[in-house]
């Protein structure tokens, strides 16, 4: 009987994608996933430190994991992530009954450690992982993940990542090539590329190339990526997103704040009318292109005048989607010591507030959407209503069709009959 694994995961795209791979070492080690915990020889805890919530989550859980342990001593726990690699040893101190620890520099680590051959920690700055390609175990059949580069040399002041994932790495473009090339070789239609901040990516060629490369890989229909920083977006990538027909019409790029104030005390490296000057030159080249950000409120010495340039940025913007969070300190990081910490009541209106005026801007522009036609890639049954199909726009749209008979990854082009607040409605025009 193959031995089973009980993985859980929280966080960032790039936090499931690393979970994909610790499956595919995993599995060439023998494991299977299993979703009981109580059936596992292993758990992994693979976690996020972004935010304070994150951590609390992962620290309950972990505390939950101490009556499998109790019950069944042989299980094996291991603590994975961003927590993994800033606590480090503190781990054992706080939870003995964890067995391994290790940090997402160190993900190839899980076979030395399953096999039994080596320590229980291991959270070094590793510099060599971009090169060391695993074995990944993906989720999904026709939608893939590519992680083209590591890291992260940003160091904005809030932010703990460059702590926990390293200085930036980028993958050779060839190594890429070939993963996109035998992801569609077996069927896949869509690859979204991961990086931290995607558009400093350079190894023998800079991320307008390596599209350009991966815009010719046969059988792949559309090429997505994630994160781009706004300093970095140059007008190479613009031409590359309007003139790859692969690459789709959508961009997350996070504006942080309105306030020129705040992004000055946040290391951005841009002021607000930076941004909108890109904003502009997108929405100018690449008509129809959507636009979603992240909006940080609450950060240290955050003036209401400053959280009203942030709503008039997003009134401004008409973002096609936000993420809000509210500030969190996070130790280590340039913001752990400054003054003018907010309290979380002000944080939490400022948030609903945020929330609000873009829940009515998302849904005007969704309804705005009635009418016309647009492309989907067919993902399979709605979770909510099995009677209906869901796919998603090239803008990354999620739209809902009555479902009638269709392979998944198909594309097809469909009539939108009604805008909602998170997704659109919509008929096939291909039956
Ligand atoms: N507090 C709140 N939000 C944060 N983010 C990153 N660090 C913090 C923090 N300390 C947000 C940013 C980033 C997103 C991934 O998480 O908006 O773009
Ligand atoms: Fe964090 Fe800034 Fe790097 Fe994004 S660009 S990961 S917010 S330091």
């Amino acid at each position: 009987m193959s031995k089973k694994v009980y993985l859980k995961t929280w966080g960032c795209q790039m936090n499931v994608h690393d979970s994909e791979k610790m499956l595919g070492i995993l599995k060439e080690e023998g494991y299977s996933q299993s979703d009981n915990p109580f059936h596992a020889d292993l758990i992994i805890l693979n976690t996020c430190s972004i935010r304070e919530k994150a951590e609390r989550k992962f620290y309950s859980e972990l505390g939950r994991i101490k009556a499998y342990k109790n019950k069944r001593p042989d299980i094996n726990i291991a603590v994975a992530g961003c927590i993994a690699q800033k606590e480090g040893r503190a781990i054992f101190k706080k939870a003995s009954y964890v067995d391994f620890i290790f940090g997402p520099q160190n993900i190839h680590i899980l076979k030395d450690f399953v096999s039994g051959t080596n320590l229980h920690i291991s959270t070094e700055e590793n510099p060599r992982i971009a090169e060391t390609d695993l074995p990944v175990k993906r989720a999904d059949s026709i939608k893939a993940w590519i992680t083209i580069m590591y890291g992260c040399n940003n160091f904005c002041s809030y932010c703990i990542v460059p702590y926990t994932r390293g200085r930036e790495r980028s993958r050779p473009s060839k190594n890429i090539l070939s993963e996109a090339e035998e992801l569609a070789s077996k069927g896949y239609k869509e690859i979204t590329l991961l990086g931290q901040n995607v558009n400093s990516y350079k190894y023998d060629t800079d991320f307008p190339g390596l599209l350009r490369k991966l815009n010719r890989v046969g059988g792949l229909e559309r090429i997505r990526f994630i994160t781009s920083h706004p300093k970095d977006l140059s007008d190479e990538l613009i031409d590359a997103i309007f003139g790859l027909p692969k690459v789709c019409e959508h961009i997350h790029l996070p504006i942080q704040s309105g306030s020129d104030n705040i992004l000055r005390l946040m290391r951005r490296g841009y002021t607000y009318a930076d941004y909108i000057k890109k904003v502009s030159r997108l929405r100018e080249k690449v008509p129809g292109i959507a636009i979603t950000s992240d909006v940080i409120t609450g950060f240290p010495g955050e003036s209401h005048a400053d959280h009203v340039l942030t709503l008039k940025a997003i009134k401004e913007i008409e973002f096609d989607g936000l993420f809000a969070f509210k500030f969190s300190k996070r130790p280590g990081t340039k913001t752990f010591d400054m003054e003018g910490c907010l309290n979380e009541k002000i944080k939490s209106e400022r948030l609903s507030e945020i929330l609000s005026i873009q829940d009515r801007i998302t849904s005007r522009k969704n309804r705005l959407l009635e009418g016309t036609k647009q492309e989907i890639m067919i993902g399979g049954y709605s979770d909510t209503d099995k009677e209906k199909l869901t796919g998603r726009t090239r803008t990354n749209k999620i739209v809902n069709v009555p479902k009638f008979k269709i392979e998944r990854g198909s594309l097809i082009i469909v009539e939108i009959t009604k805008g909602k607040q998170h997704s659109l409605e919509a008929i096939s025009l291909e039956k």
